[in-house]
C-alpha cells in the first residue's frame, strides 16, 4: 500500500479528525503531536500528517503536497481549489454568517450600502454581497474578526460561528447566514488515480468509523 500525505486543519478540526481516525486505528502519537513537528507519521507509518492552517489544506491538496486533507467546506467555498471531494464528514458544522453590533443589525440589511466588511473569507464575501447588488468595502483579515467591529475598523464581519460564543462576547448578532459548513474529506486529483486504493481504504475507515 502506498503510504498517503494527509493535511489537517489546525484548530477546531484537529482534535476531532484525529479523535475519528483513531477510532478506526489511525493514531498519532502524542509525543508527535507534542514535538511541534508539521509532518508526523501515525503509529501504523501507514499515513503521514501535515498540520498546517485551516485555509492552507486546500493548497496544499490542490498541489500534491498531501494526498488528502480535512477542512470545513467554508475553507474550500473560499479557495476554489481543484481537489476531488469524496466526503461529507458531518462534524465540525458551523455557519458562515454576516455578522454585526446588535444596534445596527436591527436597523436591517439597507445599512449595507455603506458597509465596510471585515473577514478572512473575502472571496465568499464578495460574491454575497455583489449577488444582492451591494457595494461594500472589504477589509481583508487574517484572524480575529470579531474584534474589527468593536475597533471601529468595519461595520460589519463575515466569519463562522460554530457555539456562538465569539459573537455574543463581542456584542455581535447574526444578520444573515451565507453558507452551512462541515468537516470534509479532499482528495488530490491525481492521488485519486494513482492511489486509488489507498484512498479508498481511508474512505472507507472513515465512512465506517462515522457511520456514513
Ligand atoms: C472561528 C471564528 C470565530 C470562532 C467562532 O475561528 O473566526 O473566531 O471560530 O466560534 P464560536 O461561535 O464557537 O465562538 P476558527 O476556529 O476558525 O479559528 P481561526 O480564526 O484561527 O481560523
Amino acid at each position: 500500500m502506498n503510504q498517503l500525505t494527509i493535511a489537517l486543519a489546525k484548530g477546531r478540526l484537529q482534535d476531532v479528525a484525529l479523535e475519528y481516525l483513531s477510532r478506526v486505528g489511525i493514531v498519532v502519537s502524542d509525543a508527535a503531536l507534542a514535538s511541534r513537528k508539521l509532518l508526523v507519521e501515525d503509529d501504523g507509518g501507514r499515513y503521514s500528517f501535515l498540520f498546517v492552517k485551516p485555509a492552507d489544506v486546500p493548497v496544499y491538496v490542490e498541489y500534491g503536497v498531501a494526498d488528502a486533507g480535512i477542512c470545513g467546506r467554508d475553507v474550500l467555498m473560499e479557495s476554489q481549489a481543484d481537489v476531488h471531494e469524496p466526503l461529507d464528514l458531518g462534524f465540525g458544522a458551523c455557519r458562515l454568517v454576516v455578522a454585526g453590533k446588535v444596534e445596527t443589525a436591527e436597523r436591517g440589511y439597507n445599512l449595507l450600502t455603506t458597509a465596510r466588511v471585515a473577514t478572512k473569507y473575502p472571496r465568499i464575501a464578495a460574491d454575497y454581497f455583489q449577488q444582492r447588488g451591494v457595494p461594500v468595502e472589504l477589509i481583508a483579515l487574517s484572524g480575529s474578526i470579531e474584534l474589527a467591529p468593536v475597533l471601529g475598523l468595519s461595520d460589519h464581519i463575515v466569519d463562522l460561528v460554530e457555539t456562538g460564543r465569539t459573537l455574543k462576547d463581542n456584542g455581535l448578532v447574526v444578520i444573515d447566514t451565507i453558507a452551512e459548513s462541515t468537516a470534509r474529506l479532499i482528495v488530490n486529483r491525481a492521488s485519486y488515480h494513482l492511489k486509488r486504493a489507498t484512498v479508498a481504504a481511508l474512505v472507507a475507515l472513515l465512512r465506517h468509523a462515522l457511520h456514513l
